[in-house]
């Protein structure tokens, strides 16, 4: 049956409904210095995850359009315009006031919110992303933007009085940073480029904004939001591959914020090849592998959903996503047994099915890592335990469970963002505690006990390894108003709707020694509301 499923997953062109299908999207548009320009040099097709099966029987990833793979020059007329808007600190952007900046953001919110179906239409076929999670995707992107703003407000209202110390009168606030970078990972396109580029705007920063390798048609439809809801040169884009775009931008010197979610590799790349690297904040979501800690007084019905979700929600490719499950020895068989079972219940299928929750990868090459590192541990003495597993029909691969996996294997180490499922038992609890300390990753870690004395043991240590630990349940970012980070190759910086804010703006302050002249002229200044910055204005 999974067999038959796995040989006939993809469909022909015309057993797709028509309320599913969607016409190539041609990405010719670019926004710079608030005007769309038509790009006209090279393309890159664009391929969705999703094959078709044409009448010869042959399977193909079905064509979704193209976009512009813009050279240097682009990349540096995007930040020349950013610079420009930015204007040194002087530009009308970053000495808007916070009310104004927040209507530049509401607008474009309403202009998003517009762009729904289209938005979550691409999301779906651009990355294979099943229907609802897309759908899921986008609201909370909105929900995030409209947090970010509640928050500013908070912020904005905290600091809108003076503190007085020694004698010394000061209002202290926070003022944006420059020209920020914004990189997105191709997982969650719109959602963590998002939770990246609102922030940095609503700081009062100008942004160049360059989306992942997978996942750049989705922002087609949002060129012409940004171009109508923000003054010129705020928001600019730019396409194509990162080396040829993006190194020109650092190497220039003039990015003040690199916000990046993408792999360790490419974020150390980019941070030596800034001219003063101290001068460039980093703000960078990384590499994980969180592990899943099982002990033998779990709930295994408990236990194994969180694992099944936690490995496999979209397919296993979430930052935050199960990469390795330890099982107490004791326990393993009747738990292996079980997430097997509930394995085979996931249906796999087509994004826009009901109910599916396995659909295709974004490339071939995806599926060609799968099975290197699957042979890999099967070479070094471990099994695909769960039948089929691993088995692939061009961009489809079925959850593959591998047990033993041990530390000479690909699959121990190296994050595998996919559906393959390392399992390895432990009798001692030091075997998964040594994992995380000699882990190169910190993002999170799930423990799965329900004894109050061994919870508490474990959690003491491992919060020192890790950024978060969760007590019966997969490892998750949200809820958004949660703090997200990492230690180690996991993450720079704090991400969380607050945090977010810090993170692209500094503190600033306006101070003056208490004396009848200084009073005086404070005085006048907020009562003729003449500064943005010196203000005891309450944002309602
Ligand atoms: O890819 C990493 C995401 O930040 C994970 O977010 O835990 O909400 O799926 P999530």
């Amino acid at each position: 049956m999974i067999k038959e499923k796995i040989k006939n997953i993809f469909p022909k062109e015309n057993d797709i409904l028509s309320k599913y299908k969607i016409e190539p999207v041609i990405c010719d548009d670019y926004l710079v210095d608030g005007k769309i320009l038509k790009f006209k040099g090279e393309f890159r097709d664009v391929y969705s995850p999703v094959c078709v099966v044409d009448k010869n029987g042959n399977t193909t990833q079905m064509f979704l359009g193209k976009y512009p793979l813009m050279g240097e020059e682009e990349a540096l007329k995007a930040l020349k315009a950013a610079m420009k808007a930015y204007d040194r600190g002087k530009g009308l952007w970053p000495t808007m006031s916070v009310e104004e900046r927040i209507k530049h953001i509401l607008k474009f919110v309403e202009e998003l919110k517009k762009r729904r179906d289209e938005v979550v239409k691409l999301i779906m076929w651009e990355i294979g992303k099943t229907l609802a999670d897309s759908e899921k995707e986008f609201d909370r992107t909105v929900d995030y933007i409209l947090d970010t703003v509640e928050a500013l407000k908070e912020l904005d209202r905290n600091s809108s009085k003076f503190i007085i110390s020694q004698g010394i009168y000061a209002q202290v606030r926070r003022s944006p940073l420059g020209v920020v970078l914004c990189m997105g990972p191709y997982n969650y396109p719109l959602n963590e480029t998002y939770t990246t580029l609102i922030p940095a705007l609503i700081m009062g920063n100008t942004v160049i904004f360059k989306p992942p390798k997978f996942g750049v048609l989705l922002h087609t439809p949002l060129v012409r939001a940004f171009a109508s809801s923000f003054p010129p040169g705020v928001v600019n884009t730019v396409y194509g591959d990162g080396q040829t775009v993006v190194t020109p931008l650092i190497k220039s010197g003039n990015i003040d914020v690199l916000a990046f979610i993408g792999s360790s590799r490419v974020a150390d790349l980019l941070k030596h090849q800034h001219p003063k690297p101290h001068r460039l904040k980093c703000v960078l979501g990384l590499d994980a592998k969180n592990p899943a800690i099982i002990l033998e007084d779990s709930d295994i019905d408990i236990a194994v959903k969180e694992c099944i979700s936690g490995a496999l929600s979209f397919n296993g490719q979430r930052c935050t996503a199960l990469k390795m499950i330890f099982v107490h020895k004791n326990f393993q068989n009747v738990f292996i047994e079980k997430f097997v079972r509930e394995l085979e219940n996931l249906k796999i299928g087509m994004p826009w099915e009901d109910g599916v929750k396995i659909t295709p990868m974004p490339s071939l090459d995806r599926i060609t890592y799968f099975k290197e590192i699957i042979e890999d541990a099967v070479s070094k003495g471990a099994r695909v335990i769960n039948e089929f597993g691993g088995e692939t029909n061009h961009t489809f691969i079925y959850p593959a469970v591998v047990y033993p996996v041990t530390p000479s294997m690909r699959l121990w180490s190296e994050e595998q963002f996919g559906p393959v499922i390392p399992f390895k038992y432990f009798e001692d609890i030091s075997e998964p505690i040594d994992y995380l300390i000699n882990s190169n990753y910190g993002q999170q870690v799930s423990i799965f006990s329900n004894d109050p004395e061994r919870i508490s043991a474990l959690t003491d240590v491992l919060v020192n390894q890790v950024s978060r630990v969760n007590l019966n349940s997969q490892c998750q970012r949200g809820p958004d108003i949660l703090p997200f980070t990492g230690r180690k190759d996991s993450a720079e910086g704090t991400l969380s709707v607050s945090d977010a804010l810090r993170v692209f703006s500094i503190r600033s302050l306006f101070a003056f020694k208490a004396s009848e002249a200084n009073n005086k002229i404070v005085k006048e200044i907020l009562d003729k509301r003449i500064s943005k910055f010196i203000s005891t204005d309450f944002i309602l």
